[in-house]
């Protein structure tokens, strides 16, 4: 028998090669390729097409049942989910080490066994001490979930397997888990993927929730939750700056809804905490009139959020190169505004450090923030200050023109609704708000002027 090729794993995207290289040339991310053992379970001569059985056709207007949703019992947990979560479909819930998912997932787990449903969650990162302080902290402790320490999925599925299937099953984390069909240590690309397609199956045949926690990490030793990504019908990612308080719940992929709804939390002593009210809590602790500070009417999916975007100048004596630092956007785009800027405007910024920081750790990914980080910068350079009740959205293009955004009407309601008076932006815009004072900007030179005319 021929000895099999050796074969190499990208464990972002889990696209096969059969050469070592520094960088996967799918998903183009640096150092993620490792050696997995060689597939040999199936023969390529094996011919399909016979033996099989026949399959039913149907047409697209077939009755369906409507799909039924059942709630996390958290109320942003389900709208970023698109109104609950489905039985029978599997959710990814990606996200950095710390970020608080098993607390995320506790919680869901207990509100839902609290509510009568059967809820399972599976260890295989903690002992099952370790989760029982925890939801004791959370004030959990009497919630009737049904918890295990385990990492083998035959073990996992075996015991269900004994029972009425659960409501919703949480395994946390799927790079524990382990499948004996496959060789291979926990965490590799075969391994997350056994394991998560043995979990799915049982999840799909008896209408259970199942939710599998992923882990993100940079070093590549660990299987990232991209290699399961078009095996779920939902992948959620929760976000947020470990040394802040608040979390963001997003959908990057949903079967069932709409991905651009997100859910706001705060981690505080007692768990997590619902944000019904987000832009309250990024625009805290603003109360004097400070050069450098702009706000912010982010849309994320449907809802606005108010940001305060922060901008900070130093000149340099020495020739020594300048530092962009970006914090919560792009550094790119820091970089074109500027460029933009100083070619069009005639500010000088080559000479000076900028610092960009979004507050509460925020990160913006609305292109219409544009114009708001470029009133920041201006207004950092001339150290004047913005009116402290005014926000400034737009898309600012090369030519420094100031181009029409999306939801221009719910970003000034918003505004209104939180005591802003006065709004800049795209000069054709054509929308009102009853006590908000609009200035339309034909171009960033109208930005830099209105900025220097200001107290
Ligand atoms: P955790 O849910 O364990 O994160 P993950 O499962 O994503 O790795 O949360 C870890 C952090 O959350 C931990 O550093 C402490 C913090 N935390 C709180 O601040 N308050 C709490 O009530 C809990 C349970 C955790
Ligand atoms: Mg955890």
């Amino acid at each position: 028998m021929a000895k099999p090729k050796k074969r190499f794993i990208c464990t972002e995207c889990g696209s096969v090669s059969h050469r070592w290289q520094g960088q996967c040339s799918d998903c183009s991310e640096w150092n993620t390729l490792v050696e997995e053992a060689p597939e040999t379970k199936f023969s390529a001569k094996h011919d399909l097409s016979t033996g099989g059985k026949p399959i039913m056709f149907e047409s697209l207007d077939s009755p369906t049942k409507p799909l039924q949703r059942q709630t996390t019992g958290l109320a942003e947990f389900d709208r970023a989910l698109g109104g609950g979560i489905v039985p029978g479909s599997a959710i990814l819930m990606g996200g950095e080490p710390g970020i608080g998912k098993s607390t995320l997932l506790l919680q869901a787990a207990a509100a839902i066994a609290r509510g009568g449903g059967d809820a399972v969650y599976v260890s295989g990162e903690e002992a099952t001490g370790q989760v029982r302080m925890r939801a004791g902290r959370l004030g959990l402790a009497d919630a009737p979930i049904r918890l295990a320490a385990a990492t083998s999925v035959r073990d996992i599925l075996t015991t269900l397997a004994d029972g009425a299937p659960p409501a919703l099953l949480v395994i946390d984390s799927i790079q524990t888990m382990h499948s004996d069909m496959i060789e291979g240590a926990p965490g590799t690309v075969s391994q997350v993927r056994a394991s998560a397609f043995e979990l799915i199956r049982y999840a799909k045949e008896n209408g259970v929730a199942l939710v599998l926690v992923g882990h993100v990490t940079k070093d590549g030793n660990i299987a990232g939750p991209r290699v399961l990504e078009h095996m779920v019908d939902v992948v959620m990612s929760f976000e947020g700056e470990r040394s802040h308080q608040y979390r963001i719940l997003r959908a990057l992929k949903n079967r069932f809804g709409a991905v651009d709804e997100i859910g706001v939390f705060a981690m505080e002593g007692h768990g997590l905490a619902e944000v019904s009210n987000p832009s309250m809590l990024f625009l805290s602790g603003r109360e004097e009139p400070m050069a450098g500070s702009s706000v912010f009417p982010a849309m994320e999916g449907t809802r606005p959020v108010l940001v305060e975007i922060q901008a900070l100048i130093v000149r340099l004596q020495s020739g020594a190169t300048p530092r962009r630092s970006v914090v919560g956007w792009e550094t790119s785009r820091l970089a074109m505004l500027l460029a933009v800027l100083e070619s069009r405007c005639g500010l000088n910024f080559s000479s000076a450090e900028v610092y960009l920081n979004v507050a509460g750790g925020y990160r913006l990914s609305d292109p219409a923030a544009d114009l708001a980080v470029a009133a920041a910068l201006v207004s950092a350079l001339a150290d004047k200050p913005l009116p402290l009740n005014s926000i400034w959205f737009g898309e600012v293009s090369l030519s420094a023109e100031i181009r029409p955004v999306a939801h221009t009407g719910l970003r000034l309601k918003e505004a209104g609704k939180l005591g802003f008076n006065s709004a800049s932006g795209p000069a054709d815009n054509g929308q009102s708000v009853e006590g908000l004072r609009y200035t339309g900007l034909s171009g960033l030179m109208a930005l830099v002027d209105r900025v220097m005319a200001s107290a």
